[in-house]
């Protein structure tokens, strides 16, 4: 399906958001391998956690929905029963690879998969450590998906990640639950620490100490009553837009604003932009509040802060809509050390670039980031999204800004973290 834009006047209104998709993931999973009943509120939406749903149902785990409440049945910690045929994580790269550090906890051989793009997607990060915790692993050449994995028998490891990913650190904590001993994960750059956070509320012991995360094996977990917060990551592009457009203003109330991700906040807050965080409140260790975000006539400026290092680990899912914002700043922006994002749903760096460069943006496209020259007026272009919905998300924000139309391909493929997207922005652009 195409998805035509144009310029608007102005956004307002309040956005309704689907639950974190991080965190949804992650309490699907822990209340699968829980005892007793857990009841989760706001679950996303997304097709991603509806492919986690599907892969614990095909595990023998009684999951039931009723509008965003989802209640799952917990088996234990090794109650998981070994699936008739190879699981199916769809689009989602946080579902095989989280999900496999938990298979490689039981003691039966099971295969697990995922759609072209998922298939393209590196998994030697999580095969080398389950493999040293002596999981047997066996995946397609260039360690790709499908992955069959033998678990049970697990050693504990001291592992120090050699990549920045939330996903690879939550994989290697969910098998330490499964292990000998004590389990570390070294991280240096900091990521996202929801899986921390939901091991300690459904009862297992983590520990912080420095750069290291350790956990305890052979936890009780035990069911919990948890409502999920809105997912920052799909407000970044109301957000973005309420930047861009005169006279916006927009509310978004209950957004997750846990630590590691609100860098987006900081870092627009730092460029200039109007962002009220109220209403803050915490609850199961995750953060939430409500934001109030206006459009101010002096953002973006000349020029946006350019984002590198630890900041780009933190931004990674927002890069693609910041460097649309960038494309709005006189001078531009600069992002550099993010050579991950090239293996996330499709290359982003490259389809960042070949997007900016179709609207008359001047780019230049580096190994591991992007270059964004001038703030020249944006003219309508159609959009290749190569089915991927950040892509998507973020030039649909381009197209309310830019000259004539905007057309985004694949426009469904947005359904992965945000379904209703496209009615809520049609809502809030009156
Ligand atoms: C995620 C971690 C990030 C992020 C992805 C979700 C998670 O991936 O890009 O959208 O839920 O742990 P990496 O950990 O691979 O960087």
């Amino acid at each position: 399906m195409i998805q035509k834009l144009n310029s608007v006047n102005s956004l307002s209104g309040t956005v309704t958001l689907p639950g974190d998709k991080s965190i949804s993931h992650r309490y699907a999973m822990l209340a699968a391998i829980a005892e007793g009943e857990s009841v989760i509120r706001h679950f996303a939406a997304s097709h991603d956690c509806h492919s986690t749903l599907h892969c614990l149902s095909a595990l023998g785990v009684d999951v039931r929905e009723t509008d965003d409440t989802i209640t799952i049945k917990g088996c234990g910690l090794r109650g998981l029963c070994a699936p008739a045929n190879p699981l199916d994580a769809e689009n989602s790269g946080t579902t095989i690879r989280l999900l496999s550090g938990i298979l490689a906890g039981h003691d039966f051989i099971c295969s697990i998969t995922g759609d072209a793009s998922l298939s393209g997607r590196p998994m030697g990060r999580i095969i080398q450590p389950l493999r040293l915790m002596g999981a047997e692993i066996e995946a397609r050449e260039r360690d790709l998906p499908p992955l069959v994995i033998r678990g049970g028998g697990l050693k504990k490891i001291r592992y120090s990640l050699p990549v920045a990913s939330a996903q690879v650190k939550s994989c290697i904590l969910l098998a330490g639950l499964y292990a000998t001993g004590t389990t570390a994960v070294e991280e240096i750059i900091p990521t996202r620490d929801h899986t921390e956070i939901a091991l300690r509320e459904f009862g297992a012991e983590i520990r912080i100490s420095g750069s290291w995360i350790e956990v305890d094996p052979e936890p009780r977990l035990r069911a919990r009553r948890l409502t999920v917060p809105g997912d920052l990551s799909g407000a970044a592009f109301f957000i973005a837009a309420a930047a861009m457009i005169p006279g916006s203003e927009l509310i978004i109330p209950c957004v997750s604003l846990n630590g590691r991700r609100r860098e987006l906040l900081n870092y627009l807050d730092r460029a200039g932009m109007d962002i009220l965080v109220e209403n803050e409140t915490a609850e199961a260790g995750e953060l939430r509040g409500d934001l109030r975000v206006r459009y101010n006539p002096a953002f973006p400026g000349q020029r946006m802060p350019d984002i590198r290092g630890a900041e780009t680990a933190a931004l990674i899912d927002e890069i693609p809509v910041l460097a649309v914002l960038g494309a709005q700043a006189a001078e531009g922006l600069e992002i550099s050390d993010a050579g991950e994002l090239r293996a996330k749903e499709s290359d982003r760096i490259s389809a960042v670039a070949a997007s900016l460069r179709a609207m008359g943006a001047g780019v230049t496209e580096k190994p591991d980031g992007l270059i964004i020259h001038s703030g020249r007026k944006l003219r309508g272009a159609d959009i290749v999204t190569h089915g991927d919905h950040r892509i998507a998300m973020a030039f649909a924000v381009a197209g309310l800004v830019a000259e004539g139309e905007t057309r985004i391909h694949d426009s469904e493929c947005v359904n992965v973290s945000f379904p209703g997207f496209w009615e809520m922005l049609k809502t809030v652009a009156g």
